[in-house]
């Protein structure tokens, strides 16, 4: 038996219809309209893609958009700079700084220069503080995780009492991505590269989520009967017969897994074109926050 693709693609161009259907009323009423600033930092290839993803689907979506291209060499102080500006805007709504940045600059210190209330990456301290704690809301949930939920929920609305390992720890994918399995009731095992046994832990699970950045790093025999894989892994791989000289692959081998999951999301076609649909969802939601 084969699995039960979960099109990522497909989703996400729900949420951005439901999206742009909000915007146009919006737009009708004379109501302000969200802006999102992007400020990329460099030039490396894959996050010059991710941003200019972003920045088109801003303009397919009619949200305004405010993009910074700064110097590879630019100081932590010009950064930091732009940011404060970018907090005091009433135009914009939303500020995402795309990660990793040049090694020279403070990751920590830049997310936190960032008002929570425009945080739409929901990466900021104070915002990863509050989905941390039982009782408490973030203002933004991040991105990924958010998307990594939304396609877990398509093929399984209630997963209370589910065991989910999520293998990756990192702030942006791997942590979150538990905690908000935590409020769905799952029971989440976080996984890194000094776990022990990574392949029975995966067989225990009912749900798997892939964030190592490693590339078919989970085998088809370490998916439990059943289990949803989700697989957010981008890897570049080289693809000698390949138009572009490489391939994108994830951190699942798709091949095996898809004979033994009961649900499993592809790459590409999965997890990315979630994260953008979801980006664009918290800066709507952020004109709340103005
Ligand atoms: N780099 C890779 N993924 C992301 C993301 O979701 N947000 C930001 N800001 N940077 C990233």
């Amino acid at each position: 038996m084969s699995a039960e693709i979960i099109d990522g693609k497909k989703l996400a161009e729900s949420i951005k219809n439901e999206i742009k259907t909000a915007i146009t009323e919006r737009e009708e009423k004379s109501l302000p309209l969200p802006g999102l600033a992007t400020i990329l930092v460099g030039n490396d290839p894959a996050s010059r893609t991710y941003v200019a993803s972003k920045i088109k689907t801003t303009a397919d979506l009619g949200i305004r958009s405010f993009s910074y291209d700064l110097d590879e060499n630019c100081p932590q102080e010009e950064l930091e700079n732009l940011i404060l500006r970018l907090n005091e805007d009433p135009d914009v709504q939303g500020i995402l700084v795309q990660l990793p940045l040049p090694g020279h600059l403070s990751e920590d210190e830049v997310l936190h220069t960032i008002s929570p209330k425009k945080d739409v990456d929901g990466i900021h301290p104070f915002n990863a503080g509050l989905l941390s704690r039982k009782y408490s809301e973030p203002l933004f949930y991040p991105c990924t995780p958010s998307g990594v939920i939304r396609m877990i929920q398509s093929v399984c609305p209630d997963i209370s009492g589910m065991n989910a390992a999520v293998i990756g720890r990192s702030s942006i994918v791997g942590m979150p991505t538990a905690m908000m399995l935590s409020r769905c009731n799952a029971t989440p095992t976080i996984c890194h590269s000094y776990t022990k046994h990574l392949d029975e832990i995966c067989r225990e699970s009912d749900i798997i989520v892939a964030a190592a950045g490693s590339p078919g790093l989970v085998q088809g025999d370490w998916v439990k009967p059943g289990a949803i894989v989700i697989d957010v892994g981008i890897n570049h791989i080289p693809d000698k017969n390949g138009p572009r000289g490489y391939k994108l692959v994830g951190d699942v081998d798709f091949e095996s897994a898809v004979k033994r999951a009961g649900a499993i999301s592809p790459v590409p076609g999965g997890v990315g074109p979630m994260t953008i649909a979801m980006l664009m969802a918290n800066t709507l939601k952020a004109i709340d926050y103005r």
